[in-house]
């Protein structure tokens, strides 16, 4: 088996939902300025108590179902995510734990909002080698935990959840082409500077927004042309975009980037937030399920975050 394609798809969202209407009364600011400059309107967020893995265990459920898989053939679990359950051991194993799977890898990539095209490429990768046939793939954030609610210049933009798919070795095409790139150069731009190591400075989200947001639209469009030269592609050959849901201004510029209206482009930012790593495959399994993205369409997802990092991946669903 030559290829690697996604079998099924899910994903969770916290009960709790945080409208722009309450943001509101905590601090300065509006509904209008948030919808305006970002296109949300709500995020959700985890209750007390709730963990990462718990919605990745919901998302994975999910995704196992869709697929229609004996969950014992899963020999790989790969869980994105800056928002772990502990220090260690990492959520991948938590979520292993969960599910009752025994003896394969798992482990957490950190690779904030580019978390899951990483892990996909991964995933991608093991499979080619021959290294794993049926890999869980696990987007999953809590960023509400590593947000300062007093600082509106970003705490408007971050929400909870988790999307999973099942990827599975293929005789058909699946996944076609995947782009990674990273840049620690400007690791101080956006970031939570207190860690494990480094007990020093905040221990919530650091951003420079308005420089993150110009980086963003520009390494996001090199990466489009990138991808569809590396696949001998035209930009209308691509069905639909998936992207990171990080501000629709950003999408907005992509898909005009890729001369695509803007209902060929998954967008669930005003209901989701930006929700890091688990944004991609949440929007995924909203298409899949409301039954917009059909098997053999082409897929582009692409995403840019902390690190910085970013990255895109190409496929036929
Ligand atoms: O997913 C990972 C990557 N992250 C991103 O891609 C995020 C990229 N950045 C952004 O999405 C945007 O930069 C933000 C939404 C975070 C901010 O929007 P902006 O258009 O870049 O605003 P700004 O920071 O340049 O601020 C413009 C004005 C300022 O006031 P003055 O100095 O012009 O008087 C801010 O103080 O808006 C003010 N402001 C607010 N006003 C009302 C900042 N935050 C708020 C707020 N409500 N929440």
């Amino acid at each position: 088996m030559k290829h690697s394609r996604i079998a099924g798809t899910g994903s969770y969202l916290p009960e709790r939902i945080l409208t722009n209407a309450e943001l509101e009364r905590t601090i300065d600011t509006t509904d209008e300025w948030i919808f305006t400059r970002t296109g949300i309107r709500e995020r959700h967020i985890v209750a007390e108590g709730q963990y990462t893995s718990d919605m990745a265990l919901e998302a994975a459920k999910k995704a196992i179902e869709a697929s229609n898989i004996d969950i014992q053939s899963i020999d790989l679990i790969v869980l994105a995510t800056t928002t772990p359950d502990r220090t260690f051991p990492s959520t991948a194993c938590l979520l292993q734990q969960k599910l009752g799977i025994v003896n394969c890898p798992a482990f957490d990539l950190q690779a904030v909002c580019s978390g899951f095209v990483y892990a996909l490429a991964t995933a991608d990768n093991f499979i080619k080698a021959g290294a794993a046939k049926c890999a869980l793939v696990v987007g999953a954030d809590a960023m509400s935990r590593i947000t300062d609610w007093t600082d509106r210049s970003n705490c408007i933009l971050w929400g909870d959840g988790a999307g999973a798919v099942i990827l599975q070795a293929s005789d058909e095409q699946g996944i076609l082409s995947t782009h990674l790139h990273a840049n620690g150069n400007y690791a101080d731009m956006l970031m939570v500077p207190q860690g494990v190591s480094n007990q020093e400075g905040s221990k919530t989200i650091l951003m420079e927004g308005n420089a993150v947001f110009k980086m963003a639209v520009n390494t996001l469009d090199a990466i489009v042309d990138d991808t569809l030269a590396a696949n001998g592609l035209e930009k209308s050959d691509i069905d639909w975009l998936v992207p990171h849901q990080a501000n629709i201004r950003i999408l907005q510029s992509t898909a005009r980037k890729l001369g695509m209206s803007m209902d060929r482009v998954v967008t669930t930012v005003d209901k989701h937030g930006n929700t890091s790593a688990a944004s991609i495959p949440l929007a995924l399994d909203v298409a899949v399920r409301d039954g917009r993205i059909k098997r053999g369409e082409t897929i582009l997802m692409e995403a840019f975050g902390g690190g910085f990092t970013w990255g895109s991946v190409l496929m036929k669903y």
